[in-house]
């Protein structure tokens, strides 16, 4: 029986791509540059089996052409970038590679509050333009994270990681999740309050929500003008949470202390007015990007792929409940 054929929309990490290359007749040799939307439009119609990252967006229209498809593997815990309803339309099967991240990024969050908090990147750029003269008492003072509150909107698996890690910070966390969550099933000391609430409380606003319809420009002028101007605003789910022109006004009138940004709205373009504020720290989409995890992403994809090749359900599938 002949191998199915796999598009690779960007390379992955080696290991996965010599696990696809031995499983699959590959359609393509992927290279890191980010691939048209022909390109991508053709690979979804020529291949039995695809995997598309998030910068990837995948559109009716595209899967309108990609009749020999069965299964599309999104190299994400995030599927915004798929039209979910037109692929379950045409009986594609959708995955994404939920859990092996979430620890990945959750250390990603806390690395942008410290840095945000303690000014670690403004530091660092401090010692290196050789300005530095040597320590002095009022110099770069920052704000204390630990014994403070920390509010997390969407306590999904990455939110719940996140206030994990609080622990060791002695922090109170409380939380916004429209999702209930049984008793027990979460720490009995996070408390659940409505978003206005936990913006007008929490020290520190971290975002851990899916991006759909309902949580686009969940972080607006509204918002924002409820959180204490000493209050700091952390996104590493995704961009269009938060509106950024709304932001960088807050941040330009010190109505907010400052903001710790892995997503942005339109990426890779990034708001000019949040590069010119030295009290943000933006990083390019770094969340789940360490080797070990880009690799289990990558496996978990093949794994999907695999099982559904072979006529099984795909373990990750997220449009199960529609085909
Ligand atoms: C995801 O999986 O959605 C992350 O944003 C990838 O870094």
């Amino acid at each position: 029986m002949s191998r199915p054929t796999l598009y690779i929309s960007r390379l992955l990490p080696d290991s996965v791509m010599t696990a696809a290359r031995q499983q699959f007749t590959l359609l393509n040799e992927p290279s890191e540059a980010v691939p048209s939307r022909e390109a991508i439009t053709a690979g979804l119609r020529e291949a039995d089996a695809a995997i598309c990252t998030l910068t990837d967006r995948v559109d009716a229209a595209m899967l309108a052409e990609a009749t020999r498809l069965t299964i599309l593997a999104n190299y994400a815990v995030g599927y915004n970038n798929i039209d979910l309803a037109a692929a379950t339309a045409r009986g594609i099967v959708v995955t994404n590679t939920p859990d092996v991240l979430t620890d990945s990024t959750a250390d990603l969050t806390w690395a942008l509050l410290l840095a945000v908090a303690r000014r670690v990147a403004e530091g660092d750029a401090y010692v290196r333009s050789g300005a530095w003269s040597g320590w002095a008492p009022t110099h770069m003072l920052g704000t204390d994270v630990w014994g403070k509150m920390l509010g997390i909107v969407g306590m999904g698996r990455i939110g719940q990681a996140v206030a994990q890690r609080a622990a060791g910070f002695n922090m109170r966390i409380c939380y916004s999740s429209r999702t209930p969550h049984a008793r027990g099933q979460i720490s009995s000391q996070w408390e659940q309050r409505a978003m206005p609430d936990l913006l007008r409380d929490a020290d520190f606003v971290s975002l851990h929500v899916p991006l759909t319809p309902s949580t686009h420009h969940l972080i607006g002028s509204r918002q924002l003008a409820l959180m204490k101007p000493t209050a700091f605003l952390v996104n590493t789910s995704r961009g269009p949470v938060v509106e950024e022109a709304a932001l960088v006004e807050a941040l330009l009138q010190r109505r907010l202390a400052g903001a710790g940004l892995d997503v942005f709205e339109q990426e890779p373009d990034v708001h000019p007015g949040l590069r010119d504020l030295r009290q943000v720290v933006l990083l390019p989409h770094l969340g789940s990007a360490t080797l070990a995890t880009r690799v289990r992403m990558g496996m978990i994809c093949l794994e999907n792929i695999t099982a559904v090749c072979a006529g099984r359900p795909a373990p990750n599938q997220v449009n199960r409940a529609q085909t």
